[in-house]
């Protein structure tokens, strides 16, 4: 097996970025060249003062070891490929917005100008590994691709490798994966390039956790985790619906169901519904390739997991109205957290956008608060999610606050749509004085100590519990 030297990745986004930063800090002898369009995404992974262009906690330390030692960011996309003898390609994959398969299929457009970029640039031979989330198969298409375009004396050997890290712990989960996946052809060639990959990893991950499979298994192992995962949470929140109608608790509930060392306790926190980058995107693929495949009743099965999750969503703003007198017009309600999930800056399929579009149309007035998201991301994504109202209207009913206290100011309603622990040391008794009576406060991530709130004076709904 090659032995390897030089890196390169291309993306520099919420995978590539903090992968192999963790790789470069990991194998100090070998070089690792993250390559990007982004002019401005790179310069933020270069700036001085660290200002990195995504919040992960921990990352800024490992960028500050490696960076200018063996980890480099640049913009020079050639030059980064053609000196590596390993590259990963790590470039966004989402959904197909229009044309064949619009709202389901993964938009491969990325990963063919990458592959494409490679195929033209290099002279010398290459692994390549796929690292963004693909369909089933797309490894031949980026294998055929790479052969028809390549030099002489060129061979490339592709190699998937998907990334299991999830935002918020990404640097923690990269020190200790719960297992590294490598697909490779079942050829010499491909498993030489296989062991090439695991010997990077094996600088730090027990080579039990490494785990080798065929290429196809591997590229359909990362939908099926994710399906999986959002699968549990989409079961605890069907299971919600039914504990508010009756009196069940959703955490004694979930408790009680976790203790099954079958089942186990993680992942079966119920909430206002799932978002993230992945989770939709990557079941809306499995859902494509069932159909694809003429398979309608394993497509219907998969599907019904992001239904649940747009009803939740749903679910929860209505019965923010129905409690507040089955009407919020003119009222104002603090939403606190915008991003997906506590301890990341990523907004992408946020809860925090839908509820605050429907509350938005309903005619409320929202105040908004998050510790990490940027204003111009929160205006974009509200932008986004009401294309017909000009911006100019959703900053008369929507204001950025720049604390928890201030968002909540006047307001006759809090909403927690983030998990953020610090929403758990904010005054409460302050915020009720400064309140409209009666003081709403609606948990959706079953976060606050709700018996506490009410003896101050609150009224509490919570997610999983009835009123
Ligand atoms: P991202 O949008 O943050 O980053 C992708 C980067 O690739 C962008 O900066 C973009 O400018 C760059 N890019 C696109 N085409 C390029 C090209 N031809 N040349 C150079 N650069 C190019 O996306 P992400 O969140 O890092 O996700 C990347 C992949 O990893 C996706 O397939 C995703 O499904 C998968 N994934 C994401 C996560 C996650 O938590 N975000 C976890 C596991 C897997
Ligand atoms: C997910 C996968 O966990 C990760 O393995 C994959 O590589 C990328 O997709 P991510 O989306 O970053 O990671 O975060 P995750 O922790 O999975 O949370 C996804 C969403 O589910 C968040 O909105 C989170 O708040 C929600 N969630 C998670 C729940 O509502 N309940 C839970 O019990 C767990």
């Amino acid at each position: 097996p090659v032995k390897v030297t030089k890196i390169c990745c291309i993306g520099a986004g919420y995978v590539g970025g903090p992968t192999c930063a963790v790789i470069a800090l990991k194998c100090p002898h070998i070089q690792v060249t993250i390559v990007d369009l982004n002019k401005a995404r790179v310069d933020a992974w270069n700036s001085p003062d660290f200002k990195l262009p995504i919040y992960e906690p921990g990352l800024v330390e490992v960028v500050r070891e490696a960076r200018g030692r063996n980890l480099f960011f640049s913009t020079d996309v050639d030059k980064g490929i053609e000196e590596a003898n390993l590259i990963f390609v790590s470039v966004n994959t989402p959904t197909k917005k229009s044309g064949v398969g619009a709202g389901f299929a993964a938009d491969l457009n990325y990963v063919e100008a990458a592959t494409r970029r490679i195929a033209n640039v290099a002279t010398s031979s290459k692994i390549v590994v796929e690292k963004s989330t693909v369909p089933c198969r797309t490894a031949e298409s980026m294998r055929t691709i790479l052969e028809a375009n390549s030099k002489p004396g060129c061979r490339f050997d592709i190699l998937s490798n998907p990334e299991f890290l999830a935002e918020g712990t990404a640097i923690s989960d990269l020190f200790k994966p719960d297992r590294v996946l490598i697909g490779s052809l079942q050829t010499p060639g491909g498993r030489d390039a296989c062991q090439s990959l695991a010997a990077v990893y094996a600088n730090w991950v027990p080579k039990e956790q490494i785990l080798t499979v065929g290429l196809w298994s591997s590229e359909l192992s990362k939908l099926a985790a994710n399906a999986m995962l959002a699968q549990r949470i989409s079961s605890i929140n069907a299971l919600s619906a039914i504990c508010e109608a009756t009196g069940a608790n959703i955490d004694e509930v979930a408790n009680a169901i976790g203790y099954d060392s079958r089942i186990g306790p993680k992942f079966l926190k119920a909430s206002v519904g799932f978002g993230g980058s992945c989770f939709q995107k990557d079941i809306l693929n499995l859902v494509y390739l069932s159909e694809s495949l003429h398979l309608p009743e394993v497509a219907a099965y998969w599907r019904q997991v992001v239904e649940m999750n747009e009803h939740q969503k749903r679910r929860f703003a209505k019965r923010v109205v129905d409690t507040m007198f089955s009407t919020i017009t003119g009222k104002r309600i603090a939403v606190l957290g915008f991003a997906f999930k506590a301890d990341t800056g990523d907004t992408r399929e946020s809860a925090a956008i839908t509820l605050i579009r429907d509350f938005q149309s309903e005619k409320a007035y929202v105040n908004v608060y998050d510790p990490q998201v940027e204003d111009e991301q929160i205006w974009q994504d509200l932008q986004e999610a009401s294309p017909l109202v000009p911006l100019d209207q959703i900053k008369k009913q929507v204001t950025i606050c720049p604390s928890a206290m201030e968002a909540c100011m006047n307001a006759e309603a809090v909403v927690i749509a983030t998990e953020w622990k610090e929403f758990l040391d904010i005054d409460w008794e302050q915020v009720y004085k400064r309140m409209n009576k009666p003081a709403f406060v609606f948990d959706g991530r079953l976060l606050i100590d709700a018996e506490r709130l009410r003896k101050i004076g609150f009224q509490v709904t919570t997610i999983g519990r009835p009123n």
